[in-house]
């Protein structure tokens, strides 16, 4: 099948990269000239799991291209993706700008039936407005449906994920809209995984409904984590105690400091707006984003309480993405932690594996801010090292090592990544623990 993704960010690219693997024939289009000219050389201006490869792999194979060209990139399939960003608003609602004007784009060109889909997250019945939008915009005699097909991906392992969905839902008025989606996703389905046809405010409710939810799962066990250090519990364990029960599952339930990211915080932040729109006031959700700023602030009072002073103290910081396995640092913790830390005069040694580069747009070198490329060279007369993100590579650092090239002993570990009973060596504290 021809498709057409518009958006080269961490989804469309994924699902253009991914649907190209599939063996369809890929256009996807780029608003950022620079970033097409990268990927038309094989060369990500993301970091993802395995997507050098798959995007290598499909160029020389030919069956990925990528343009600026609207018309071209319309008129080349009869099913176009919209995969473009619906960041948050001065408001907290989603800015369907980008949308708005993705669907005036695909109006100039219309030729002949197209399907429509959003695969960004957007509000219920958004779909309507794409629809109106494109209607008002188009030839008087233009065949086309919207379909909402959202993506649950991860970063990190999104590629992994769109291969290996869950489920896929799909919210579609026609039955050729059905029918092209059940070819589009008969690899999945023949193996088995559940395609859910619903009506389109259904499939886009349930995108905005799972994010919320997950958020909320993170939030509970943060607030437990809270109880667990008064009360002298340790939080893994009652995560797993609860965890083993079906009706909850184990995923989810990691305490630490809060949620980031370019989907949770905004997502949950548009969910609320949408729900007060409707007359509705969703005060779970108001709590679950309370309880996640404070996850973030005791983290900083908890470094103050162990370090007294932060001014002139050689603080390292493992970890700047907003999660392991991304160079994606949009809402990540790091952002608050390192700008007060900063702020209070400390010497900051940053490393990520990946994120560095990114994270400079926010925390610029300079006297006090250092970035290293390896995570050993950071730790150099350290008087903390603070672990913000839970890369692998950290869960396998050599302690020892650690322990020799630091001034004093002392971590303050946000993700829980080691058991207290390994870490006798260090004044070793953590969250919920
Ligand atoms: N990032 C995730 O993990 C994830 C997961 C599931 C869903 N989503 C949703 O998917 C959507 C996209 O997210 P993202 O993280 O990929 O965003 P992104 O900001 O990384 O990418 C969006 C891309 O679209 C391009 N673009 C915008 N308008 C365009 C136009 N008219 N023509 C061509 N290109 C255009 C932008 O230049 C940008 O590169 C959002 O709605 C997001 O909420 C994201």
């Amino acid at each position: 099948m021809n498709i057409t993704v518009i958006g080269a960010g961490y989804v469309g690219l994924i699902t253009a990269a991914c649907f190209a693997d599939l063996g369809n024939e890929v256009l996807c289009i780029e608003k950022r000239e620079s970033t097409v000219n990268k990927l038309q050389k094989g060369e990500s201006h993301i970091y993802e799991q395995g997507l050098t490869e798959i995007l290598q792999k499909n160029l020389e194979e030919g069956r990925i291209r990528f343009t600026t060209n609207m018309e071209e990139a319309v008129k080349f399939s009869e099913v176009i993706f919209i995969c473009v960003g619906t960041p948050q608003s001065d408001d907290g609602k989603a800015d369907l700008s980008q949308v708005e004007e993705a669907s005036r784009q695909i109006a100039e060109h219309l030729n002949g039936y197209k399907l429509i889909v959003e695969k960004s997250t957007v509000p219920v019945n958004t779909h309507q407005w794409v629809k109106k939008t494109i209607k008002r915009h188009a030839h008087e005699d233009a065949q086309f449906d919207v379909a909402s097909n959202p993506e649950f991906l991860r970063e990190g392992t999104g590629i992994y994920d769109f291969m290996n969905p869950d489920r896929i839902v799909v919210g579609a008025e026609s039955d050729r809209a059905q029918v092209i989606f059940e070819e589009l996703y008969a690899p999945f389905t023949k193996e088995g995984r559940p395609l859910l046809f619903t009506k389109p405010a259904a499939a886009e409710l349930i995108k905005h409904a799972s994010n919320s939810f997950l958020a909320m799962k993170i939030s509970y066990i943060n607030m437990i984590s809270s109880l667990c250090e008064k009360v002298g519990v340790d939080v893994n364990t009652v995560a797993q105690g609860i965890g083993l029960d079906h009706r909850i599952g184990e995923n989810f339930l990691n305490a630490g400091i809060g949620y980031g990211g370019s989907c949770f915080p905004k997502d949950v932040q548009a969910f609320i707006k949408i729900a007060e729109d409707h007359g509705l006031e969703f005060g779970l959700l108001k709590e679950t984003e309370k309880i996640n700023a404070f996850q973030k602030r005791s983290f900083l009072d908890k470094i103050e309480d162990i370090l007294w002073i932060n001014k002139d103290k050689n603080i390292t910081v493992w970890g700047l993405a907003f999660k392991p396995e991304t160079d994606d640092i949009r809402e990540a913790p790091a952002i608050e932690i390192t700008q007060e830390l900063e702020k209070n005069g400390a010497n900051l040694h940053l490393y990520d594996p990946e994120a560095s580069d990114n994270f400079k747009n926010i925390l610029a070198e300079s006297d006090n801010v250092k970035y290293f490329e390896d995570k050993y060279d950071a730790l150099k007369d350290a008087d903390a090292l603070l672990i913000i993100t839970e890369w692998q590579e950290f869960k396998l650092a050599d302690l020892k090592k650690v322990k020799e090239l630091m001034r004093l002993p002392i971590i303050i570990d946000g993700r829980n990544i080691f058991g207290v009973d390994e870490m006798k060596e260090f004044e070793y504290y953590s969250v919920g623990r």
